[in-house]
């Protein structure tokens, strides 16, 4: 390679100027700053539709290749013209990384309305304007990792309405507002871990909206996470997050050194999501909101977590509430052993043979609304000596053994809830 570079040196020194043509074999070409030395001729490469600079300094090579799509520019220095690039209007990918580029302003990419991907990782950019993109019509891909920006400004993606990847991980930002992506309605990708985030909001208004992959590891400020939209892939390893609500499925969700002891997925759509895949890394769950989620039967047993460690040990407040439940994995892990309140209201149970030896803290059950013809509440009560509060309307029992289960827990002192003085709006907190 040297020698060959030496070779194509000492030539050009005798003859005064390279063909690039012929430097550079098919349609690919690299040039190393030790090139710059090298006079070109004023002969096109037409061929050429990538080209790798190892140089900022000089972008006179860019006349010589007419028909160039890919341009990738590696350590620039801060004070490089950016602005000599802006003749190449068919250029469909720019790449400028690990260099000092460190502002860009207002309509900086007018010039390039083709380019589907603008990668500038590794850079200094502290900060981009309203307009910045704005003629990008065409981008799908845009990567800004490992800058310094801390502000997103209101319309800074406007309009991109083709922006399906977006990396800004391990920048500065603390906020996304509800507008950051109100126009980006083809985002599937997003990438915001490592940023001190302490606010993210997601539009609310695009009901297609929908994320595959969102990344929110080493969000570290990041306490209260509000989704209000369908997530495929959330990842949060060492994220912050303690509490996490969204009310649109969730399909995955990885948390290497989980803080998270809330989640609240209720009105949530979760048929066809295998609970295991959200759940099992969350060993400090502590109150898990499942209610109104379209859950089966078959989502809560024991089968569905067998093919992964799932040490969800602390969970000590479950809601089960309307869903399609018709009977009761005792085996399952959201069952374990600090488990207090359980939530079973408004399923499908016709019997609760529940012997869940786990489960032998259980402070509250509520069973209003199901379709119960029997319980062993003798048998059911040795099983649950800590026993507080009780619902059981609204199910098939006739009256006489309605009564009978209630007379037998009242002398047991089980608080029974009844249909009528049910406080259902303000549960009592139990500890
Ligand atoms: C970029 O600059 C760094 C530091 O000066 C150097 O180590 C690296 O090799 C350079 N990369 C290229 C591709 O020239
Ligand atoms: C940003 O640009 C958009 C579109 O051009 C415009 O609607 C909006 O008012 C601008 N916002 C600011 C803060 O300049
Ligand atoms: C989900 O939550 C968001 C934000 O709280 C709200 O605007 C939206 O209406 C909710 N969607 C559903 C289906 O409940
Ligand atoms: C259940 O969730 C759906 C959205 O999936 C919502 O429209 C409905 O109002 C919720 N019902 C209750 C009783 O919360
Ligand atoms: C469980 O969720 C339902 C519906 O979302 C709610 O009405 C009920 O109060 C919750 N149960 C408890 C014990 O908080
Ligand atoms: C309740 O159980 C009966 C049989 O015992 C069944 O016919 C009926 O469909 C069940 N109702 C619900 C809502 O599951």
């Amino acid at each position: 390679m040297i020698w060959c570079f030496l070779l194509i040196f000492t030539i050009a020194s005798i003859v005064g100027s390279t063909d690039l043509d012929e430097l550079c074999s098919g349609n690919t070409c690299r040039l190393s700053d030790l090139d710059t030395r090298l006079q070109f001729s004023a002969k096109t490469a037409p061929r050429i539709d990538t080209l790798s600079l190892g140089f900022c300094s000089d972008f006179r090579v860019l006349e010589l290749t007419p028909n160039l799509e890919y341009l990738n520019l590696i350590n620039c220095s801060r004070d490089f013209n950016f602005d000599a690039l802006n003749t190449m209007s068919q250029l469909k990918l720019l790449r400028i990384r690990d260099s000092r580029l460190s502002e860009l302003h207002h309509d900086q990419f007018a010039k390039m309305p083709a380019l589907e991907a603008l990668c500038l990782n590794g850079n200094a950019i502290e900060g981009m304007v309203n307009g910045t993109f704005a003629q990008l019509q065409e981008l799908v891909t845009l990567e800004l990792s490992d800058n310094s920006i801390k502000f997103l400004s209101k319309s800074v993606f406007y309009p991109l309405m083709k922006l399906e990847s977006l990396d800004l991980s391990n920048n500065k930002i603390t906020s996304i507002t509800a507008d950051t992506f109100s126009r980006n309605v083809q985002l599937n990708l997003l990438r915001l871990n490592g940023n001190p985030l302490t606010n993210l909001i997601f539009p609310s208004d695009l009901p297609k909206f929908r994320l595959d992959f969102l990344d929110l590891s080493d969000c570290t400020q990041l306490k209260n996470l509000q989704l209000s939209v369908e997530v495929n892939t959330l990842v949060l390893d060492n994220c912050g997050v303690e509490r996490l609500r969204s009310n649109k499925s969730i399909q995955r969700l990885r948390a290497a050194e989980s803080k998270l002891t809330h989640v609240d997925l209720h009105g949530a759509q979760l048929d066809g999501v295998f609970l295991s895949e959200i759940l099992c890394d969350l060993q400090t769950l502590e109150w898990l909101d499942l209610s109104n989620t379209s859950i089966e039967t078959s989502h809560v047993s024991g089968s569905n977590f067998n093919h992964r460690r799932c040490p969800l040990l602390n969970i000590r407040f479950l809601n089960l509430s309307r869903n399609q439940i018709d009977s009761l994995p005792s085996e399952s892990p959201l069952f374990g052993p600090s488990l207090i309140i359980l939530d079973l209201s408004h399923n499908k149970l016709e019997s609760i043979s529940m012997e869940p030896t786990k489960s032998h803290n259980l402070q509250s059950l509520r069973l209003e609304g199901n379709n119960l013809t029997s319980f062993y509440y003798r048998y059911f009560y040795d099983w649950h000596r800590n026993l507080k509060e009780l619902a059981f309307y609204d199910n098939k029992f006739g009256s006489s053994f309605n009564n009978e289960i209630v007379e037998y827990f009242s002398l047991k002192h089980v608080h029974v809830i009844q249909k009528d003085n049910q406080a259902r709006d303000t549960p009592k907190p139990l500890h």
